[in-house]
């Protein structure tokens, strides 16, 4: 981060350092980095302290990160391996063995940034885990399209939920519609968005799974069902170009208060005992092709930024992410 934004982000909030590499302690493994992935936190801690400090100039755009070992500690991963781990925006991170976590059921190494990574895991766990979602209920998800988004909608409806999904665009809710199983979707973006939210869930909702919070919370309140779970995933809305001190949703007390409703956030993190349980149920749910995983993937550390900026725009479909390098040989072998 060259630059704290204080608005919408720029290009010049970004430069490209190279540094020598640092000696290892005993106990930290070298990693050569093959994706990482581009988030709306990334964003959020440039400026706000959320689930860690925020950054101060100069330091790296925290990320997840897929790569190969290059050297590791006596009793650590073996060099060769593949692990992720949460790393930055950088060819090559220094990690604590206790930090990675191995790669070891064979998948396209973008499914780790997605299905069978955190996106996937902040999913399974919003859906089952706080929103309870039971057969039949209607299930609304923002951000629908995105990296979290489009996993919700699909594991929503294998948990038997009719699902509705708000998006930025028409053409991101056409590919929700025909390829990725949704019942229905809505644009935000459109004068009608109030409207066409109403129609299209004629029954209420039961379960919203909410990415975006702010305007789009509010439009949903209203609808919600008695003794329904808003399950407070992301606020992605309030992360670029300070909306942060903008107020709301406005409504929210009285309507949690009236419709008896549950209104409860999380991180993926509160279920860290069971990420390995989940990620069967998702390695699955994908290999049988019950669960589509999309990657919007660009090619290059210099692309990061512009992959950032173009997220928050609402331009990519599925989880976004940057390749550094090819997958090593004989990666899963
Ligand atoms: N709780 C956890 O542990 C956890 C873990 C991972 C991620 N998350 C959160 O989950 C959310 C989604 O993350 P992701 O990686 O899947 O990102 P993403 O949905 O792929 O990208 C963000 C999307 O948010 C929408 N958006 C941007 N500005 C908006 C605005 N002002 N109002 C409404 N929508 C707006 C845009 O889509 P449209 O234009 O199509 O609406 C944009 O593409 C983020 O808030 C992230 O912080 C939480």
């Amino acid at each position: 981060m060259r630059e704290r934004p204080a608005g919408r982000l720029d290009l010049r909030h970004f430069e490209r350092r190279d540094e020598p590499l640092r000696e290892l302690h005993p106990d930290e493994l070298l990693v050569e980095n093959v994706l990482l992935s581009v988030a709306p936190a990334a964003r959020a801690v440039m400026d706000t302290d959320t689930y860690r400090p925020r950054l101060v100039v100069g330091e790296t755009i925290p990320s997840t990160v897929i790569g190969r070992v290059l050297r590791t500690p006596s009793g650590g991963p073996a060099v060769g391996s593949l692990v992720a781990a949460f790393g930055a925006w950088e060819e090559y991170s220094i990690l604590g063995s206790a930090q990675v976590r191995r790669l070891t059921i064979p998948a396209p190494l973008e499914h780790y940034l997605s299905v069978l990574g955190q996106n996937g895991l902040t999913a399974y766990f919003g859906l089952t885990r706080i929103g309870q979602v039971a057969p039949g209920e209607t299930v609304v998800v923002s951000g629908a399209a995105g990296g979290v988004g489009h996993l919700a909608g699909q594991i929503a409806r294998l948990l038997g939920a009719r699902v509705v999904a708000i998006t930025g665009s028409a053409e991101k809710n056409t590919v929700l519609t025909t390829q990725l199983g949704y019942d229905a979707a809505v644009n935000r973006r459109s004068a009608t968005f109030v409207q066409d939210l109403s129609e299209t869930v004629p029954e209420g909702i039961d379960v919203y799974f909410d990415n975006v919070a702010g305007p789009v919370t509010e439009a949903i309140l209203p609808l919600m069902n008695r003794h329904g779970r808003i399950v407070c995933s992301g606020a992605t809305s309030a992360y670029d170009g300070g909306a942060r001190e903008a107020p709301g949703p406005a409504g929210l007390a009285l309507a949690v208060i009236t419709r008896s409703l549950r209104f409860e956030g999380f991180l993926v993190a509160d279920f860290r005992d069971e990420w390995s349980a989940a990620t069967t149920v998702l390695r699955d749910w994908s290999s049988s092709g019950r669960l589509v995983p999309k990657e919007s993937v660009t090619t290059g550390l210099d692309s990061a930024p512009a992959a950032l900026i173009d997220l928050l725009d609402g331009r990519n479909v599925g989880q976004a992410g940057v390749r550094l390098r090819p997958d090593p040989p004989h990666a899963f072998e």
